[in-house]
């Protein structure tokens, strides 16, 4: 099928991440490492090996840290230089000069309010939604959004990750209701943001992961409040279905919530596991810890 290339992502990073208060006070919880890189460098590596290129930001006050993240650290690397010392850690936190966009969000209104925050940027062409905090880990080459893409290349329209959790923990997302499966596509016929306990349609809930349609910005103009009186992407997503192809895509790699404490101590565990530096200390470590 003939798509147009997904070329922008969008990161909505102005929540003030109340939930990992008082580490979040004063470092955007995006800026929380998992091992020693921040979750906004995973999220920015990931749109990258996609072919995505320009990374649009959507923060909010208090939160210029991640912009400094994506900046030359011009005395840190003269000095590091002056010394002959390596900065090759700091690769892959500079974007190509004009790549890295950042637009605020002035009032917590909601994803969808955020989202549309981005609309002259994203312009009249198919983007990509990454949401930070949502860890997705694939093998090399072919993390979740490398794997959208590619199922986009096949399916054209509007795309979410999908992905089963136990049904009780469906009121804390968005869920959907699913038509036809085949392979990893499931199709979607209807979607709810935090479905009251007992109602959801389905156990597959959206994970943080989007491919859409540039009308999606149109729909969020004038998007009314849902859930949580917030302005939620997914009941402007929910009205597109049936006039554009919309599909789930189920992630094939390791899924971290890293917007919960234990979600991320559970990230930070997994990756340190795998750490060719540090893998076999933890394990060892990990193993007395827990008799
Ligand atoms: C947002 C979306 C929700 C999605 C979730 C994934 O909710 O609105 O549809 O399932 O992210 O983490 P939030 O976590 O911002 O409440």
């Amino acid at each position: 099928m003939a798509t147009k290339k997904i070329r922008k992502a969008v990161f909505p990073v102005a929540g003030m991440g109340t939930r990992f208060l008082p580490a979040t006070k004063a470092v955007p919880k995006e800026l929380l490492p998992v091992v020693d890189r921040p979750l906004i460098q995973y999220a920015v590596d990931e749109a990258l090996e996609a072919g995505i290129e320009t990374m649009i930001f959507v923060n909010g006050r208090g939160k210029g840290a991640i912009e400094d993240h994506f900046d030359m650290a011009f005395e840190l690397e003269a000095t590091q230089a002056a010394r002959g010392k390596s900065v090759a850690a700091l690769e892959g936190t500079r974007l190509k000069p004009g790549n890295a966009v950042f637009v605020r969000q002035q009032e917590p209104l909601g994803l969808g309010h955020a989202i549309w925050c981005a609309r002259d940027i994203v312009g009249d062409e198919p983007f990509a939604i990454i949401l930070p905090d949502e860890f997705m880990h694939g093998a090399p080459g072919k993390g979740c959004m490398k794997q959208m893409v590619d199922a986009y290349e096949q399916t054209g329209g509007n795309l979410i990750c999908a992905l089963e959790v136990p049904m009780e923990q469906t009121p804390s997302y968005g869920v959907l209701d699913p038509g036809a499966q085949s392979g990893a596509l499931t199709e979607v016929k209807g979607l709810v943001e935090k479905p009251a306990a007992g109602t959801a349609p389905s156990n597959l809930i959206i994970a943080g992961r989007y491919v859409l349609q540039p009308e999606v910005m149109k729909i969020l103009e004038t998007q009314e409040a849902g859930a949580g009186g917030e302005i939620q992407l997914t009941d402007a997503m929910a009205s597109m279905i049936g006039d554009q192809p919309f599909h789930g895509v189920t992630f094939d790699g390791q899924r971290f919530d890293c917007g919960s404490k234990a979600g991320y101590i559970e990230a930070n565990l997994a990756l340190a596991l795998e750490r060719e530096d540090i893998g076999a200390h933890i394990r060892e470590f990990a193993k007395k810890l827990v008799g």
